[in-house]
């Protein structure tokens, strides 16, 4: 048997918030109030059972759409969770990054994202992606115009461009590539989400809602994972 690979940066797509609250008679705020809370518990799984690298989608370049309320809530509760979250992340030695346009987001938010950035650069233990303000296609569109602004400056050529240039101008730039993509909430799309990244990611999508997420459930993902034979296009002895 071919030797299996451990499951070392899983992305999830954290969706049904809105629906589960909805079910249960409350505001849809509810639910991303619940959502902040079942992700501290993802990343506390995640780190125990052996993780490394975990990257959430927290609001995509498409969720602006949403009404004004549901937005400032969705930030506000995101601002609040940040401040909250540093002691522990210093404690777990966990590095975090916010993968996106921050510009776009309040001053408050951005002050929380540098001051959480900053103080856990140099942790080691883990990595924690918060994908916020991200969108697949811009995180490729920005690392395209990296690349075009060295071509223009005659510090490379067209014919140099490689897969690698692509990658390093990311916001996930000398991160492995997902190994586990999962999505909650029974809808089976990536919304935008890690596009180039996830190329030979595996995928699971799960129907129960972003608010339920539990210990249980991570262990469920490593469980998954572990089923599941990566070939890359290649044939493996095992299929022979
Ligand atoms: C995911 O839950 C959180 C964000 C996209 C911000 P939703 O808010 O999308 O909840 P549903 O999918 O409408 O139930
Ligand atoms: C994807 O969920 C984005 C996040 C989880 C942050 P959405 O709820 O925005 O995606 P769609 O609209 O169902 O595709
Ligand atoms: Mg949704």
């Amino acid at each position: 048997m071919a030797e299996k690979k451990p499951l070392i940066h899983l992305g999830i797509i954290m969706d049904g918030n809105g629906r589960w609250a909805k079910a249960q008679g409350k505001p849809r705020t509810f639910g991303h109030r619940e959502g902040a809370k079942a992700l501290q518990r993802a990343a506390e799984a995640f780190q125990k059972l052996g993780g490394k690298y975990l990257t959430v989608f927290a609001f995509s370049t498409e969720n602006w759409n949403r009404p004004k309320e549901e937005v400032d809530e969705i930030m506000r509760i995101l601002t609040v969770h940040l401040r909250r979250s540093l002691k522990q992340v210093m404690e777990r030695n966990i590095r975090i990054k916010i993968l996106g346009d921050t510009k776009q987001l309040s001053e408050r938010l951005q002050k929380e994202i540098r001051e959480i950035e900053e103080k856990s650069k140099n942790n080691t233990a883990g990595y924690f992606n918060i994908a916020l303000n991200y969108g697949g296609r811009l995180d490729i569109l920005n690392s395209v115009k990296k690349i075009a602004y060295e071509v223009k400056e005659n510090n490379k050529s067209i014919s140099e461009i490689s897969f690698d240039d692509i990658s390093n101008g990311l916001y996930t730039a000398g991160m492995p590539d997902p190994d586990m993509i999962v999505r909650t909430s029974g809808e089976n799309r990536i919304s935008n989400f890690l596009l180039w990244q996830m190329a030979y990611s595996e995928f699971y999508f799960v129907p129960y809602h972003w608010p339920e997420f539990d210990e249980e459930k991570m262990k469920d993902i490593f469980e998954e994972y572990s089923k599941r034979n990566r070939r890359y296009g290649a044939i493996k002895e095992d299929d022979q």
